[in-house]
């Protein structure tokens, strides 16, 4: 047995658990009218509503207990302070220095990263800032139309998911693409329409090693050249974010083009840091700084405020009861803004690259649940196609909610639908539709008492699902930067209930080294035999049906 399930709190939680099981929320709202303020809490213009989850006071204060047993406020502490907590790779995980205000010092190993951060964001605002401004000139003298973001995981997923959420404080003669798929239809068809003389690339890796980003730079680099005739100004279309200098110089990148990241900033945290070009060039660096901002601030309630009022260990702990204790193997994130689409896809990466770990700090396998599925879906549009499970399935989903007071671009009659939906659902959800009222709703309308004792089962929701809310007045860049960082801190919060380290990606890595093997053995017509009978059949296969003269390209 683990010593995470032999502590006394977490023992007590068990005896709970088998005590709240039984008990309904409707019940817990009905006997508490004052449920909504003692289980939300505001920061800034964010409001969080927890208050329909399948707790009482007495589950958060055994929730905080085992947070305090876990000596959770040290680790937020060590966290800050730069020590090596992603103890597998011997770094410190400083993603919060990337947002740091100019006056705070953060040493690691004796350098102040602050300055450090503050010194390569001037670079990037600078490159950023020329070509909004139409100053940055490509091989023909002419202005960039187009920017293409070729990267993968977090060197794509944070800048696409922020560039969408932002689109109203985006430029209208300034476009932003992302390739990050080695399917050659994906960059295929982002270049189909795009002119070289006024496109520019960014190849954004940390390694600068991922094959699919260094698959899609090449065939960038070499579309440029073969539509503008040679190599001439390539400097002017192509600039590289990595911490792999090296290896962007080797591929043609000037130095003045090559940004820099810190082997304490996680790919999937990297949106802050020049990862981030994208999204200076789409937003401008000024927004940039208020996406910042409201990170930062999130920053700084997250290490400050007491763990019984602080979001994102509220929301980690919630996560942790469904998790182990109800069994709950999933959770959804349902934004109601459409322009929150690649929210569940960002939120996918940081969540279960980083908690979907087995193996403790200490190297032993866990005998406990750790990282939940996470899957989600704009609001609206889930409604329509997966909510039937989460109102009558059988399973368990804890569902965020996430809505906007009101849009850049409001207009009420579409907002007031939207909205009407969002405290629907979760009513819903939560308090479910009884034998009782559908047998009344039924006998209104007319039905027989067969038809109604016939259909009676099928109308009855169970409710008692929890959700979440968090409401914020507008998708601004600031209250963006702030839901990002509560999500990222939640993440780290269960990795240390869960003592796992949440900042390595070793299970990426055999799916990565199988393929460079098998991709030499699809060179030539030979037939495979050195694998299972199954993946050998597929290889083998797909060298009889390809097209002769795709063999190379
Ligand atoms: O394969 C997983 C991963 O290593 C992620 O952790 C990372 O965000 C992504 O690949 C891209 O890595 P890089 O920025 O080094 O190309």
């Amino acid at each position: 047995m683990s010593v995470l399930t032999e502590m006394e709190s977490w023992t007590a939680l068990s005896q709970h658990y088998e005590v709240i099981r039984h008990q309904h929320m409707r019940d817990m709202f009905d006997t508490d009218p004052r449920r909504f303020e003692r289980f939300s809490l505001r920061l800034n213009d964010l409001l969080y509503d927890y208050s329909k989850n399948h707790i009482t006071g007495e589950t958060l204060a055994l929730l905080l207990k085992l947070a305090e047993e876990l000596e959770l406020s040290q680790w937020i502490a060590r966290l800050f302070d730069g020590d090596l907590i992603n103890n597998t790779e011997q770094r410190a995980v400083l993603h919060m220095a990337l947002r740091a205000n100019q006056d705070e010092v953060i040493a690691l190993d004796g350098v102040d990263v602050v300055s450090e951060v503050r010194a390569e964001r001037l670079r990037v605002n600078k490159l950023a800032e020329a070509i909004r401004r139409r100053d940055w000139r490509g091989v023909t003298n002419q202005p960039i139309t187009d920017v293409v973001n070729i990267g993968i995981g977090g060197s794509h997923l944070g800048p696409l998911m922020v560039t969408e959420a932002l689109r109203p404080y985006r430029l209208h003669d300034l476009n932003v693409h992302f390739v990050s798929n080695v399917d050659e239809n994906h960059i295929n068809d982002t270049l189909e329409f795009l002119n070289p003389e006024t496109t520019f690339f960014i190849i954004s890796s940390k390694t600068f090693t991922t094959q699919d980003t260094m698959v899609n730079a090449e065939t960038a680099r070499q579309w440029y050249i073969h539509k503008v005739g040679s190599d001439e100004q390539i400097n002017r279309h192509f600039a590289a974010v990595t911490s792999n200098a090296v290896l962007a110089r080797q591929f043609g990148i000037a130095e003045d083009n090559i940004f820099r990241i810190w082997d304490w900033v996680g790919g999937r945290y990297s949106l802050w840091s020049a990862i981030g070009l994208s999204i200076v060039i789409a937003i401008g660096s000024e927004q940039f700084e208020q996406l910042l901002e409201g990170a930062h601030d999130v920053d700084v309630h997250f290490r400050q405020t007491p763990l019984d009022r602080n979001i994102p260990v509220i929301m980690a702990l919630l996560g942790v009861w469904y998790n182990n204790f109800f069994n709950a193997q999933t959770m959804a994130v349902l934004p109601y803004d459409q322009h929150l689409h690649c929210f569940p896809a960002y939120l996918q990466q940081a969540d279960m690259e980083s908690n979907g770990k087995s193996v403790d700090r200490s190297g032993q396998a866990v005998d406990y649940s750790t990282g939940p599925v996470l899957f989600g879906e704009i609001g609206i549009a889930a409604q329509h196609a997966f909510f039937q499970l989460l109102h009558q399935g059988t399973k368990l989903v804890p569902a965020d909610i996430l809505a906007p007071i009101y849009t850049v671009r409001c207009i009420q009659r579409h907002h007031r639908a939207l909205m009407s939906n969002v405290f629907a659902q979760t009513e819903a959800l939560m308090r479910g539709k009884t034998e009782q009222v559908v047998r009344r709703e039924m006998r209104d309308k007319g039905v027989t008492p067969d038809e109604i004792e016939r259909l009676l089962p099928y109308r009855v929701f169970p409710g008692n699902r929890p959700t979440s809310t968090l409401l914020f007045n507008t998708l601004d860049p600031k209250t963006l930067g702030s839901l990002i960082a509560l999500y990222e801190h939640k993440i780290f919060v269960q990795g240390v209930i869960w003592n796992i380290n949440s900042f390595d990606q070793w299970g990426v890595e055999l799916g990565k080294q199988l393929a460079s093997a098998i991709l030499h053995e699809l060179d030539d017509v030979e037939s495979v035999s050195g694998h299972d009978c199954s993946t050998n059949g597929l290889i083998n296969y797909y060298k009889r049906q390809r097209p002769r003269n795709s063999t190379q390209a």
